[in-house]
């Protein structure tokens, strides 16, 4: 049998690879704690649960939906872009629902991106930011995000010959990885480098609603020009702690959102209509449940924090998104104190050049499990640096 040489042309999926080794230890009858994945431990607010239930009882939701989506879907989205955000989106041709925001980031490349051309998008980054446009028979050019520029990428950086080529822009705050919030300008910078060379702009906004300290993280959108450039993509998974749903949006530019639809319309026949009036339901009766969730991470961030900064790893407490990015201590690289967690502590961590070459030095720990067992794992994550040195 001959598969295709794309799947070959990107790593394998990390959360995978995380998986089956999650597997292969607690067959093993290992107690391992998974700080890998970014996957809320806590329920789906009620409402929307009981919105699916009550509308998946209607027989009207039972037949194909449409990839532009329900009108009270489409409303909902604009209601809360105008009352979080202060930004006006267009219901009739500004939104279309897409089956999370992975599936956005990836297929977004499809629509925008020939052969020949080039996606900029953030190392270290989600990874679907490589495999879209590698998919879509695009190169990528890596934009590296260092602790000394506050994990903004440069854009004036960018060599000319390499932005010419390039139709796609990504970018994402609050940032995964990094934990970073996005510095004042940057989205503005965002929207003239996409003017000046001509490339769509394509925010990834799948952290605004998990922020801390009093921070608001702000949509694109609500910067000048960038309806004119780009879109935003936008996820119901960590607020609302919706991972297993599938429910996202892509809003802004028309011509994207309706390219986007026309691509979508050939590989899928869009979301159930009963889980799209849970996302309004979500949207509208839930809107304050992300605060909630923002105020649990932010006591399991500072627990971690603590707890790292008492056996000398010290870290900035993210002021967004439920993760740390920490530097690995003096004498590892990322592999060897993965490995070394992993082998003396039971606990996973995400190695940070899973998420692209300048993720080296860093891992990333994920706040998704409950308190009792963070602290667990923080304690025996002491104990195995403990046994590395012993004072
Ligand atoms: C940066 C980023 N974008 C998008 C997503 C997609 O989330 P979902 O497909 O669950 O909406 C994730 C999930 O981890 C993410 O970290």
């Amino acid at each position: 049998m001959r598969f295709a040489r794309r799947l070959d042309q990107v790593p394998p999926y990390l959360f995978a690879e995380i998986e089956r080794r999650i597997d292969a230890l607690r067959a093993e009858g290992v107690d391992v704690i998974s700080l890998g994945i970014g996957d809320p431990d806590l329920p789906t607010p009620p409402a929307v649960v009981e919105a699916l239930q009550r509308a998946a009882a209607r027989p009207e939701t039972h037949r194909y939906p449409s990839n532009r989506g329900l009108a009270a879907f489409r409303e909902a989205v604009a209601g809360f872009y105008a009352d979080r955000f202060g930004v006006q989106v267009d219901p009739g041709s500004e939104v279309i629902p897409v089956l999370g925001g992975k599936e956005a980031v990836a297929h977004v490349a499809l629509a925008c991106l020939d052969p020949g051309d080039v996606a900029l998008a953030p190392d270290p980054g989600y990874p679907p930011y490589t495999s879209g446009p590698v998919f879509a028979g695009a190169e990528v050019n890596y934009l590296p995000l260092a602790a000394e520029n506050a994990f903004m990428p440069s854009l004036d950086a960018v060599p000319r010959e390499v932005a010419s080529k390039a139709n796609l822009l990504y970018f994402n705050y609050p940032n995964n990885p990094t934990g970073a919030v996005v510095a004042d300008g940057f989205f503005e910078r965002a929207v003239s480098f996409a003017r000046e060379h001509d490339l769509v702009a394509v925010h990834d906004s799948a952290y605004t609603e998990i922020a801390f300290d009093g921070y608001r993280p702000p949509s694109f959108l609500a910067t000048p020009g960038a309806t004119e450039v780009g879109a935003e993509i936008f996820s119901l998974s960590k607020g609302w702690n919706m991972t297993g749903w599938r429910i996202g949006w892509i809003a802004g530019n028309a011509k994207v959102v309706e390219r986007y639809r026309q691509l979508k319309t050939n590989l899928d026949s869009g979301m159930f209509d009963a889980l799209q009036l849970a996302g309004a339901a979500a949207l509208t009766e839930a809107r304050d449940f992300p605060a909630e969730m923002s105020d649990v991470y932010r006591r399991r961030r500072d627990l971690m924090i603590d707890a790292l900064r008492a056996i000398g790893i010290d870290a900035e407490p993210p002021r967004a998104t439920p993760y740390l990015w920490i530097r690995v201590p003096e004498g590892h690289d990322s592999a060897s104190f993965t490995a070394l967690i992993l082998e003396q502590a039971a606990v996973i961590v995400s190695p940070g050049p899973s998420f692209g070459p300048s993720g080296e030095g860093y891992v990333r720990i994920s706040l998704t499990v409950p308190d009792a067992r963070l602290e667990e794992a923080a304690g025996r994550i002491a104990s195995s640096l403990a046994i590395e040195s012993p004072a």
